[in-house]
This record gives structure tokens, C-alpha cells and sequence, in this order.
């Protein structure tokens, strides 16, 4: 049985796991709203990923014989100034939910939850690549300034991506 402190921030974890699908949701949708349809499908395969990230841990929950509660999901931005600001503010949102990984992992190891331990170093790598990709789209469209050309090349790159669900590989 897992523990109550446990169980309630990895439940706050499943809360910001779908408001990240959430806010996701919205830049595709902005992106839709731009007629960039490449970027809104980076922001579609996004949105997949996060309830993955949140399925995940409801799956965890309930193999743990822990109760899983939803709450309210807060209603996310809808408007940004251009591409550029959008990614910011993903990259900034993902260094966000790495502190709270983080912040899981280290209750945790105080509860000496070893179980919990290993399950949340797959969100640890997990993290790792969030941000890295963030950060590549923001670098490469902070380097293309005013050209729209490249701007329509970085959509068609970002139209190739698709979702691959992760629950559906075996464990690590
Ligand atoms: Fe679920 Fe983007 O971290």
C-alpha cells in the first residue's frame, strides 16, 4: 500500500501532467489560429504526450493500490505574441514540471519509497529530452528573426512528428 503523502502529490502530479495536455491543447490551437499547421501538430503529438505522462502515473497509482483523485484542471492561456514566445513559454513550462519531478523524487527517496523511486526515473530521462527539444525549436526560431520562409521550413519539419505512446513499451 502506497503511502497517503505519496499518493496525494503524485495525484497533484497527474493534475499538472493534463494541464500541461491542456496548455498544449491551446498553443495548438493558436497555431491552427496562424494557419501553421505543422506547429499545431507538434502541439497535437505534445498534447498526447502529456496525458500519456498522466495515464502513466494513474496506472502507477492504482498498481500501487492507491486511490486517484482528479481535480480541476485550470483553464490555460489562450494568446501569444508570435512562434518565438509560444516556445518560450514551453520551455519555461517544462523546467517547471522537472522541478516538480524533482520535488516528487526527492519525498520519495524521504519516505525511503523505493518503488516510487524507480518509477519516477523514467519521468527524470523523460524530463530531460521535454526540455531539450523545447529548447531546440525556441533556438532555431530565435535565429530565423523576420524570415518566413524559414519559418514555413520549421513548420513542414514540425508537421513529420508523431505520437508514439510510451506506455505502450515495456518497462525500463
Ligand atoms: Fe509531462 Fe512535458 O512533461
Amino acid at each position: 500500500m502506497i503511502k497517503t503523502e505519496i499518493q496525494d502529490a503524485i495525484n497533484e502530479q497527474i493534475n499538472a501532467e493534463l494541464y500541461s495536455a491542456y496548455l498544449y491543447a491551446s498553443m495548438g490551437a493558436f497555431f491552427e489560429s496562424l494557419n501553421l499547421k505543422g506547429f499545431a501538430n507538434w502541439m497535437n503529438v505534445q498534447y498526447q504526450e502529456e496525458v500519456a505522462h498522466a495515464t502513466r502515473m494513474y496506472n502507477y497509482l492504482n498498481e500501487r493500490g492507491g486511490r486517484v483523485i482528479l481535480k480541476a484542471i485550470d483553464a490555460p492561456p489562450t494568446e501569444w505574441n508570435s512562434p518565438v514566445n509560444v516556445f518560450e513559454e514551453v520551455y519555461k513550462h517544462e523546467q517547471k514540471v522537472t522541478e516538480l519531478i524533482n520535488n516528487l523524487v526527492d519525498l520519495s527517496m524521504g519516505l525511503k519509497d523505493h518503488a516510487t523511486y524507480n518509477f519516477l526515473q523514467w519521468f527524470v530521462a523523460e524530463q530531460v529530452e521535454e526540455e531539450a527539444s523545447a529548447d531546440e525549436i525556441l533556438q532555431q526560431l530565435k535565429l530565423l528573426a523576420d524570415n518566413t520562409g524559414a519559418l514555413f521550413m520549421i513548420d513542414r519539419e514540425l508537421g513529420q512528428r508523431v505520437f508514439v505512446d510510451p506506455n505502450a513499451t515495456p518497462k525500463a
